[in-house]
């Protein structure tokens, strides 16, 4: 089995870059954001209390989304791997993750951090709030809010993640096809190790 967190802040490109990942390499795609969207849309109490925060720009409990990811993992007994995007967000979520897999007999095998500047990750996320629907992608004070969130509790997973030198960085901004190309390429030396 082989995981791997794709990291990176609000609109950095992971759902992109995801959706083409998973059907290279035969991945099983987690993404809280869907699964908090998919609660939302099917207007659970957990979407109803969710929707407040992530509409602040905001970062969901620990707990709600460590519970989603374990019922995910449990519910996926045949994956040959996963691929987490937009999970872990704080330490707290990176050591329930590692405890999870343990259970498993598993372990991430790389985390693959996207690196893009703070005026590229506003401008592409209005672009999307121009059609997507996202509600907490329409109003430039919420996407600020959301890469700060980013800044002040996401950032430490790298680190968390780099005393085990699991991190990668790589250049966010470029075509998707380049961007892609150089995923693969770490990917593919960490797989053959
Ligand atoms: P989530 O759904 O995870 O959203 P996010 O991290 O804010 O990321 P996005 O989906 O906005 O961006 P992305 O990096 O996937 O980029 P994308 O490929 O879409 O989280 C939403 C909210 O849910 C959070 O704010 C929080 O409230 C809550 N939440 C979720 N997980 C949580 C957790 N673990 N703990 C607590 N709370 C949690 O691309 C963005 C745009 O850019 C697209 O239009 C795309 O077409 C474009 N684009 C992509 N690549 C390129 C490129 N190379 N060049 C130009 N444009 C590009």
């Amino acid at each position: 089995m082989f995981n791997i967190i794709l990291f990176g802040p609000p609109g950095s490109g992971k759902g992109t870059q995801s959706e083409k990942l998973i059907a290279a390499y035969g991945l099983k795609h987690l993404s809280t954001g869907d699964l908090l969207r998919t609660e939302i849309a099917n207007k659970t109490p957990l979407g109803i209390e969710a929707k407040t925060i992530m509409d602040k720009g905001q970062l969901v409990p620990d707990e709600v989304v460590v519970g989603m990811i374990s019922s995910a993992l449990e519910n996926n007994p045949q994956a040959k791997g996963f691929l987490f995007d937009g999970f872990p967000r704080t330490t707290a979520q990176s050591e329930a993750l590692d405890k999870l897999l343990q259970l498993k007999n598993t372990e991430i095998g790389v985390v693959l951090a996207m690196d893009v500047s703070e005026e590229e990750l506003v401008k592409r996320l209005l672009n999307r709030g121009l059609t997507s629907g996202r509600s907490d992608d329409t109003n430039e004070t919420v996407i600020r809010a959301r890469i700060k969130e980013y800044q002040d509790k996401t950032t430490v997973v790298a680190n968390y993640y780099s005393q085990f030198n699991k991190v990668v960085h790589l250049k966010g901004e470029g075509t998707v096809e380049e961007i892609f190309s150089s995923l693969c390429s770490e990917i593919d030396k960490r797989m053959s190790n």
